[in-house]
């Protein structure tokens, strides 16, 4: 296993941090490093937010769900998905009347696309540089008034946030589906994927109760069902409209 992939395999989400700054240039190389990863079209679609304030981190930590790890780490970096920009730069150039497609379902994808690799990116030179992250989706739950909070314009929103900082404690790592769950070898084979499922809900199981001191224990698959059946964030959707993405 060579180093890049030795350090890949170490991630764990870390949600405890010390509360020391970050230097701005570490910042800009974490987001130069995001800059880096592969775009569709070199459209580079994405906008990051560094919140560093610790009012507003107050604020969003309220908004995301009051998670706390969202005030006491020292950066949250608010990866945005951003037609925006892109829309203004290439103006000039489109003829009065000629249509453009920021608003389709393509573009959409790729501009969330683009954010999310950008944003992993950024995680993993965070991780090489000795910080933790951890990803903020709550971000997605009081949407609206956290693109307002941050001036966020149409044809960009918070596709999630992302906690940085040095841990202050070590944290456990999460164990992944087997290999062979996830990966087909020229075809997909939906019995292939499934097999290995019911090993994980056992791995899984020793994990919860491993974490939680016996407390916890259920099987990742009842977890799974739980997340299904939740209506989350069903308001993503008329947000997204409003924001001009997804017309067509
Ligand atoms: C897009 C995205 C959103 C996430 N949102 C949250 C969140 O709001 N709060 C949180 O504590 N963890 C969040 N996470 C972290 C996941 O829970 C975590 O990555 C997953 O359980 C696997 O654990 P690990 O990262 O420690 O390996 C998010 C992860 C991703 C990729």
């Amino acid at each position: 296993m060579n180093e890049v992939v030795a350090q890949l395999m170490q991630h764990r989400s870390v949600r405890s941090f010390d509360p020391s700054p970050i230097p701005e240039a570490d910042l800009r190389e974490i987001v130069a490093a995001g800059q880096m990863a592969s775009t569709s079209s070199n459209v580079q679609a994405y906008s990051v937010v560094a919140v560093t304030d610790p009012a507003l981190k107050r604020e969003l930590a309220v908004l995301t769900g009051n998670q706390a790890y969202v005030e006491t780490c020292p950066a949250l970096l608010v990866w945005c998905a951003d037609l925006n920009r892109l829309s203004r730069a290439a103006e000039a150039h489109i003829a009065p009347g000629e249509e453009a497609y920021a608003d389709s379902a393509e573009s959409f994808i790729v501009a969330t696309v683009d954010a999310s690799l950008a944003a992993q990116n950024a995680a993993v030179a965070a991780e090489s540089m000795g910080y933790g992250i951890c990803y903020i989706g709550g971000i997605r739950n009081r949407i609206e008034e956290v693109s307002s909070l941050l001036g966020i314009p149409s044809l960009a929103y918070p596709v999630f946030g992302m906690c940085v900082g040095l841990p202050d404690q070590p944290s456990g790592q999460r164990p992944r589906l087997p290999v062979e769950a996830v990966l087909h070898w020229n075809r997909y084979d939906a019995e292939r994927g499934h097999g290995p499922v019911g090993e994980y809900d056992e791995t899984m199981t020793r994990y919860l109760q491993a974490r939680t001191e016996g407390r916890k224990s259920t099987p990742w698959t009842k977890i799974m069902a739980e997340w299904l059946t939740r209506p989350n964030r069903l308001h993503m959707m008329e947000y997204l409209n409003n924001r001009g993405f997804l017309k067509r």
